[in-house]
């Protein structure tokens, strides 16, 4: 009997069980594996007593449609920084990435696939040049991850943004208003650029281009005649002013490195009042309404994609590579390669030039 270990690692993101469930049923076909699941990430393989479970067609049975991850995830730690507490007190991070993989090696660990966004394939990466064969599957709502078409999740999320817009239009129009809504997008705009578009949003602010509040304050005047209008603006949480910087507070929890984004919608209300901006404006963070609940049918048909191909790039001992989508085929890429840059949004992205077309402003 062979042994593969499944790793969901970061932020969580709806299609991450369709993922699994799709190796799992793949695998069963094969009749000489056993998948296992380390719960939160590499956590579970750390921890002593070891938590880890055994994944098979019966514990994965119906949950293609359930958001979240049954094995759990986190975006704390990892095998390379796992905090420990110092005599005064205080944490530090030691790199405990051999003992992981002694850890594999004892638990007759063949194989691991990991599924997770740019900080997860890095650690993938690191590990692969450890000696251990590994297999990512490109997972980010915010879509930033290059060398694959796209990633899962992200095309649920930009459903939940699109019916926020359309919702918030009913209420801008009946109160002669203009709405912020601030959604996902730390670096990346492809949920705001998708949603602004999608949805008919006036004004469309994202991470890639540094907005001047004067041009928001145009474009949104444009829609006022008489005191009559409404508009509504989608900004990205990564979104900042040219003269400004990204709006974040510090986050204290144990091994969380990211800065904790959001306030930009308010921040925006704050700029266009001080710039003389006279209507009425609200905002509506969506926050981490667009990880959780239930995958479209979109994400669910890609991450069965990429759990099957996952699988199967196992099977070919194809280790050292990222499951990625070129329409229409799932290919092999290396993973240094697939985290070598970000995918962002540019000037000669297609979308941005639609969006031109339809008059978004971007603010610049
Ligand atoms: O990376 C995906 C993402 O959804 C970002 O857009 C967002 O900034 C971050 O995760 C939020 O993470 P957390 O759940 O740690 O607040």
């Amino acid at each position: 009997m062979k042994r593969l270990l499944i790793a969901t690692g970061g932020g969580d993101c709806p299609g991450l069980n369709a993922v699994i469930r799709a190796v799992v049923h793949r695998a069963s076909q094969e009749k000489d594996w056993e998948i296992l699941g380390s719960i939160q990430a590499f956590n579970g393989v750390l921890w002593e007593p070891t938590e880890v479970v055994v994944l098979d067609d019966e514990k994965v049975s119906g949950i293609h449609f359930q958001g979240g991850t049954i094995i759990e995830t986190t975006n704390k730690g990892g095998p390379f920084s796992w905090p420990v507490k110092d005599k005064d007190g205080n944490w530090s991070t030691v790199d405990r990435s051999d003992d992981m993989i002694k850890k594999l090696q004892y638990m007759h660990i063949d194989a691991v696939i990991n599924i997770g966004g740019d900080g997860s394939q890095t650690i993938s990466q690191k590990l692969y040049e450890k000696g251990l064969n590994i297999i990512g599957v490109p997972k980010t709502i915010d879509n930033d991850l290059s060398s694959t078409d796209t990633t899962f999740g992200f095309q649920t999320a930009v459903q939940i943004a699109t019916e926020s817009v359309d919702k918030l239009v009913t209420t801008a129009a009946s109160h002669n208003r203009v709405f912020m809504l601030e959604v996902m997008g730390r670096n990346a705009g492809w949920i705001a650029l998708n949603a602004a578009v999608a949805g008919g949003a006036e004004v469309c602010l994202i991470p890639e281009f540094p907005y001047d509040i004067n041009k928001v304050k145009e474009a949104l005047e444009e829609r006022f005649h008489y005191g009559r209008g409404f508009a509504v603006v989608v900004v990205a949480e990564g979104a900042h002013n040219k003269n400004g910087e990204m709006v974040y507070q510090e986050n204290k929890e144990i091994g969380y490195e990211n800065k904790q984004l959001g306030g930009i919608a308010r921040k925006l209300i704050s700029e266009l009042q001080e710039a003389g901006f006279k209507h009425d404006m609200r905002e509506t963070v969506l926050g981490h309404l667009q990880r959780g609940g239930v995958p479209i049918a979109y994400d669910r048909v890609l991450s069965a994609q990429f759990g099957v191909k996952a699988f199967e790039m196992v099977l070919n001992s194809e280790f050292g590579n990222m499951v990625a989508y070129h329409h229409p085929e799932f290919v092999a890429v290396p993973l240094k390669k697939a985290i070598a840059k970000p995918n962002l949004v540019t000037k000669k992205t297609a979308l941005m030039k639609t969006a031109k077309g339809l008059g978004i402003s971007i603010g610049i």
